[in-house]
Parts: structure tokens; C-alpha cells; sequence
């Protein structure tokens, strides 16, 4: 089984937003080859119509470039990429998100696709701004078995 196999299986009733593409890093890459679920109710479209996109569709006005950048120069490296950018949904409605992205490696290191954890989240209310994390918690508290895992994991930031 690859990772991707294991991923999709998990990822199914996930309440997490899980998205893979392919290892194209370059425009018009990278591609979108499975969204689960909660990832379609997070951007607000029908997982049909992700797949086959590049996650670059979420984009918008206020999406940092500079926050694109250090994304893109992770994704050349073969590194992982935590960080918050504002996104889009189909609707037009902007939200922030919280995105894990890393590399899957077969046996031999080579990257065979990239998956990205991703979940809204909102500005805490009278927390000091001392880092990205502490100034974001998510829009809805999850405590099912994967959002337990990738937490123990550090994948996210917060509960
Ligand atoms: C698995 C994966 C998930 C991604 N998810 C998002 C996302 O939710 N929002 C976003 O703005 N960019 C996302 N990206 C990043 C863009 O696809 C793209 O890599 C980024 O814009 C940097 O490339 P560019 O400099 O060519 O724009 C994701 C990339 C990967 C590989």
C-alpha cells in the first residue's frame, strides 16, 4: 500500500480537510488527484469538481504572495509547509486557513504526490498576537480519532 492508499483510506470520514496532488510544483501544476469530503465543504465545492484543479483555484485578493512563496520554495525543497493563508470559496466568501503540506515519499525517497491537512480557522478574541499560532484557533473543535492523530503529530497547531 502507498501512502497516498493509506491516506485516501483514512481521509474518507475525515473532519479534516485533506487534499493530494501530484509533485508538479510549477504552474500549471500542482493538480489536485483526491479531495476528501471535508475538504469539498471547506472550499465550498463538490469533490468532482476539485479534482483536476490546481489548489491555486482558493486564491484571491488578499492571499499573501509572500506567504505563496515560502509555500512554493517548501513544496521545490521536498519540505514540509505550515502556515495560514486566506483562501477562497466558490462562493466568494474568504476564510483562513490553517495548511500542513509535505511530501509523500515512496521506500526509495522519491515523491510520489503531496498532501496537505487543511481547516479554517479563526482570530482568537483577547489573546495576545505573539505568533501565527497563538493568534488562530479553529472554527470548529474536532475530536475524532484523525484530528487526534495528526494533533499528536503536530500537524496542527491547536486543539
Ligand atoms: C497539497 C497542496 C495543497 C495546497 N493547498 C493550497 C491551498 O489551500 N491554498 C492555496 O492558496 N494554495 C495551496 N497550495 C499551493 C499552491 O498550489 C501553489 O503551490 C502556491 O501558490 C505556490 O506556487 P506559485 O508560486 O506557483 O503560486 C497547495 C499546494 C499543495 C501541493
Amino acid at each position: 500500500m502507498t501512502a497516498f492508499e493509506l491516506i485516501r483510506a483514512l481521509a474518507h470520514d475525515a473532519t479534516i480537510g485533506i487534499v493530494v496532488t501530484d509533485t508538479v510544483v510549477e504552474a500549471p501544476g500542482p493538480t489536485i488527484v483526491y479531495a476528501n469530503q471535508a475538504f469539498g465543504q471547506l472550499v465550498g465545492c463538490s469533490v468532482d469538481d476539485i479534482i483536476g484543479q490546481s489548489p491555486r483555484f482558493m486564491q484571491g485578493k488578499e492571499t499573501r504572495r509572500e506567504t505563496l512563496d515560502t509555500f512554493h520554495r517548501a513544496l521545490d525543497a521536498g519540505e514540509r509547509f505550515h502556515g495560514y493563508l486566506t483562501n477562497y470559496r466558490a462562493d466568494g466568501t474568504k476564510y483562513r486557513a490553517e495548511i500542513d503540506c509535505r511530501p509523500l515519499r515512496a521506500a526509495d525517497g522519491r515523491i510520489e504526490n503531496f498532501v496537505a491537512f487543511e481547516r479554517e480557522v479563526i482570530r482568537r478574541v483577547g489573546r495576545p498576537a505573539v505568533s501565527a499560532a497563538g493568534r488562530y484557533e479553529p472554527a470548529v473543535a474536532s475530536n475524532d480519532g484523525l484530528t487526534n492523530t495528526l494533533r499528536n503529530l503536530s500537524i496542527f497547531e491547536h486543539a
